[in-house]
C-alpha cells in the first residue's frame, strides 16, 4: 500500500481563523484540495461541481474511482437541490442535521455535483456536518464540497491535522487545523431510496437513535438481494494500520501492541511493547473518539500484531466493531 510521494504541491497546515478559512475557500474555488475538520473525522475537500477537482481527490487518496463521495452542504435547502427527499429522509434530516448522519438519496435533476463524485450512480450521498469550520468553509464557497476521509485509501481515518499530513503531505494544498475531532468515527450512512431505510455504514449516530426517530427498524443491505451492491465503497479491508490486527484477543504474544477497553486485561500483557486503553472507564463514546489515533499510535515497524480486547456492540460500539473488523480483514 506504500506509494512514493510525488510532492506535486507544498502542503501547509493553516490555523482556522476566519481569514484562513476564506483562504481555504479560495483554494477550493481554484480547484485545489483542502483538508478540514468535521465532528467525525477530517475530510479531504474539493469543489463538488468541478470534475477536475473531484478527480484530484481520487488521485491524492489513491481511491478506486467506483467509490463515490459524500457531498457536504450547509442548509436543508441546498440539500434539496441535490437530492430527492421522501418523508422519511426529511424526518431524519430534521432530526439529525447538522450531524453525523449521511443520507443516500435519488439524485435530483437540479444537482450541481459532478457525476464523477457519484461514481456514475443515480443516487447521491449528502450530509450537513456539525462543525463550525466545516460550515464556514461550505458557506464561503457557496456550493457543495465533496469530502472523503482525508487518509490514503484503505488506511486509518484521520482525527487530527497531523494525521492528515502523515498520509497526504505533498498531495494537497492545505489542511485547516481544528484540533482533534469530537466523535472520532465517520458518519452513519443510510439510504432512503424507497420506503425501506437501509443502514449502509454504522457510524457517529447510533442505530438505536435513528430507529427511535423512524419508529421502525433499519434494514440490512444484505437482506435486499441486489445484483449491484448499494454501498460500492464498503471494502472488506479498510481502516487498516500496517501491523496485523487480531480481535477479541485474550492472550498477547511477543512484538505486539494491545488495544484495551475498560478493565479487561488479556494474559501476557506485560510482554506488549505498547498498550493504549480506549476508555479505562468503559465509556463507548470516549472509545470511539480515541480509536483511530490509538491505531496509528500502536502501529509501527517494531509491531507485528495489534491485539484488540472485546468491545461491546451497543451504541457507537457497532461502528467501532465494524471498523476493527475491516482493520483485521485480510488485505488484498
Ligand atoms: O464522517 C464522514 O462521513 C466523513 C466526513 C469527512 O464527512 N466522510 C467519509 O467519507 O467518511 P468516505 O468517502 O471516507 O466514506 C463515504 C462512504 C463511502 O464508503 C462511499 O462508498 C459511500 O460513502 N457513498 C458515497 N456515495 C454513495 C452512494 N451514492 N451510494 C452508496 N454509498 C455511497
Ligand atoms: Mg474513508
Amino acid at each position: 500500500m506504500e506509494r512514493p510521494k510525488d510532492f506535486l504541491v507544498k502542503t501547509v497546515i493553516i490555523p482556522s481563523s476566519s481569514t484562513y478559512i476564506m483562504k481555504a475557500a479560495h483554494f477550493l474555488l481554484q480547484e485545489q484540495l483542502v483538508a478540514f475538520p468535521t465532528e467525525t473525522v477530517y475530510g479531504l475537500g474539493a469543489d463538488a461541481t468541478s470534475s477536475k477537482a473531484v478527480a484530484g481527490i481520487y488521485h491524492a487518496k489513491g481511491r478506486p474511482s467506483f467509490n463515490p463521495l459524500i457531498a457536504h452542504i450547509d442548509t436543508l435547502e441546498m440539500a434539496q437541490k441535490e437530492g430527492v427527499f421522501n418523508t422519511k429522509a426529511e424526518l431524519l434530516a430534521k432530526a439529525f442535521w447538522p450531524g453525523a448522519l449521511t443520507l443516500v438519496l435519488p439524485v435530483a435533476e437540479t444537482s450541481t455535483v459532478s457525476e464523477l463524485a457519484r461514481a456514475g450512480l443515480q443516487s447521491i450521498a449528502l450530509r450537513i456536518p456539525n462543525h463550525p469550520i466545516a460550515l464556514s468553509l461550505i458557506h464561503g464557497v457557496e456550493r457543495p464540497i465533496v469530502a472523503p476521509s482525508a487518509n490514503r485509501s484503505g488506511h486509518v481515518s484521520p482525527t487530527t491535522a497531523h494525521h492528515v499530513l502523515e498520509d497526504l503531505d505533498g498531495h494537497i494544498a492545505a489542511i485547516l487545523d481544528g484540533g482533534m475531532t469530537m466523535i472520532g468515527v465517520e458518519s452513519t450512512i443510510v439510504a432512503c431510496l424507497d420506503e425501506k431505510v437501509v443502514l449502509l455504514r454504522a457510524g457517529g449516530v447510533s442505530r438505536e437513535e435513528i430507529e427511535r426517530v423512524l419508529g421502525e427498524s433499519l434494514v440490512s443491505p444484505h437482506s435486499l438481494n441486489r445484483k449491484k451492491p448499494l454501498a460500492p465503497g464498503m471494502l472488506t479491508s479498510h481502516y487498516a494500520p500496517n501491523a496485523k490486527v487480531s480481535l477479541e484477543s485474550e492472550e498477547v504474544f511477543e512484538d505486539s501492541a494491545v488495544l484495551l477497553f475498560g478493565s479487561f486485561e488479556p494474559r501476557g500483557i506485560a510482554k506488549a511493547r505498547r498498550v493504549i486503553n480506549l476508555s479505562p472507564s468503559g465509556d463507548i463514546k470516549e472509545a470511539a473518539s480515541n480509536l483511530y489515533a490509538a491505531l496509528r499510535a500502536l502501529d509501527g515497524s517494531d509491531i507485528s500484531q495489534i491485539h484488540v480486547v472485546p468491545i461491546p456492540h451497543d451504541g457507537l460500539g457497532e461502528a467501532i466493531n465494524d471498523r476493527l473488523m475491516r482493520a483485521a480483514a485480510e488485505r488484498k
